[in-house]
């Protein structure tokens, strides 16, 4: 059961289905619902789903875009990176309800109708930029607009602003060099 499920059943945990479990906390209203026009990776959207959805359970679990990934689901790793209208957003502290009227790009959107891979993908693959992959698809959307922004003018500035984004295989150097070498048109 996802997050999203247990908050639109109510808070009721799926171990306690009757809901009669005493708590210090009084059970969640019924989320609200409402009505959310959207593109993803160019396509257009018109849902009605819970105010409380966060757009990394939707993107996952309503539109199967699993390549966007959930670690700590609080903030604090970058792996749910997305692009909203251009700027990178962690997913996980995001809801549908905010991204009315968005542009949302996530890693399966990167890449050309034909399948060639986008500058930063080319880059990470040739610089071996990632060991379990698990960090790489908000790795990459980070990167393209770490680049967009301009922040790459050196390591040091690009290890500054890709900071948000963590590796536990701690591929940082590699990924350092394919975000310099795609900025620099190398690929
Ligand atoms: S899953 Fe969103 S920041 Fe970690
Ligand atoms: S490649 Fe494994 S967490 Fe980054």
């Amino acid at each position: 059961m996802t997050r999203s499920q247990i908050l639109n059943d109510g808070g009721v945990a799926p171990d306690d289905p009757a809901g009669d479990t005493p708590t210090n906390q009084e059970p969640l209203a019924p989320a609200l619902a409402v009505n959310v026009r959207l593109h993803v990776n160019g396509a257009q959207h018109a849902v009605h789903v819970s105010a409380r959805v966060t757009l990394l359970d939707w993107l996952r679990d309503d539109l199967r875009l699993t390549g966007t990934k959930k670690g700590c689901n609080e903030g604090a790793c970058g792996a749910c990176t997305v692009l909203v209208n251009g700027r990178r957003m962690n997913s996980c502290l995001m809801l549908v309800a905010q991204c009315d009227g968005s542009e949302v790009t996530t890693i399966e959107g990167l890449a050309g109708p034909d399948g060639h891979l986008h500058p930063v993908q080319q880059a990470f693959i040739d610089c071996d930029a990632f060991q379990c992959g698990y960090c790489t698809p908000g790795q990459v959307l980070s990167a393209v607009a770490c680049i967009q922004e301009g922040h790459t003018r050196s390591p040091e500035e690009v290890r500054e602003w890709m900071s948000g984004n963590l590796c536990r295989c701690s591929a940082y150097p590699q990924i350092t060099s394919a975000v310099l070498a795609a900025a620099e048109g190398k690929v």
